[in-house]
């Protein structure tokens, strides 16, 4: 049997570590909130769920499932009851199940949501393609492969994006002008993107695909990050 590489290691404070990246997954000083401030808010989802009867968010690296699993936190307590939110997400190295519940850990009302999704997810991953896993109202479509081939691919339009494969500097291959053409293309009229990354050359590529952009306060101690809208 081919052996696995490892791909991830803990920090002192429990942070998962892609190693091949050389990057936190999620912030060091606490995912949730920064998952909440630069995809959510940034996004204006709050207001959004509570109006819509359905809605598309897409996210460049599902990694831990962490933005997945608030953004249904919060939908669950806001959308409308018959609301369906449908979530696609790229990955080209998924986690496996216990990573991503070692992950989990420290937000144990998180953990309970992605239970449903397990038995779904361990069967999917490691396969190219797209695969939509389901439950309630909720259907997680996983593209695992590299999102350069898969974005193209979409079905589909987004009215949400979360940009958040990495910083660009670790990891330029998701930020790439073909890539965010790509993410334009496939982004409703009216439908946006967030990411915390609010490098000059960034927001111009993503102004070169067509999105209005504009640079806000960012998480935490980060002065910046960057929003956009298709108009
Ligand atoms: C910052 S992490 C995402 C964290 C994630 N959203 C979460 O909530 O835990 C970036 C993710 O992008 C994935 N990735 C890196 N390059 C990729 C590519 N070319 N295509 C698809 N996914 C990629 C990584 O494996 C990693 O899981």
């Amino acid at each position: 049997m081919e052996k696995k590489e490892k791909n991830i290691e803990w920090d002192e404070n429990g942070t998962p570590i892609a190693l091949r990246f050389d990057d936190p997954y999620y912030s060091k000083r606490d995912g949730r909130a920064e998952s909440n401030h630069v995809f959510i808010q940034g996004n204006d989802l709050i207001t959004r769920f509570e109006k819509t009867e359905s809605l598309h968010t897409a996210e460049l690296g599902f990694g831990t499932g962490l933005n997945f699993l608030e953004t249904l936190n919060l939908w669950k307590k806001i959308a409308q009851k018959e609301a369906k939110l449908f979530y696609t997400s790229f990955e080209l190295y998924p986690l496996d199940i216990a990573d991503i519940q070692k992950a989990l850990v420290p937000w144990p009302d998180l953990a309970k949501y992605f239970q449903p999704f397990e038995e779904q997810y361990a069967q999917q991953t490691g396969l190219p393609g797209f695969y939509e896993l389901s439950h309630e109202n909720v259907t997680l479509c996983l593209a695992i492969g590299d999102a350069n081939q898969l974005v193209p691919k979409m079905t589909n339009k987004a009215d949400a994006w979360y940009l958040d494969g990495f910083s660009p500097a670790k990891n330029p291959e998701l930020w790439n002008e073909a890539l965010m053409k790509a993410v334009y293309e496939k982004t409703s009229k009216g439908g946006t993107f967030a990411t915390y990354s609010a490098a000059g050359w960034v927001r111009k590529m993503l102004e070169e695909a067509g999105f209005q952009v504009e640079r806000i306060k960012g998480f935490a101690a980060k002065k910046h990050m960057s929003i956009g809208k298709k108009l």
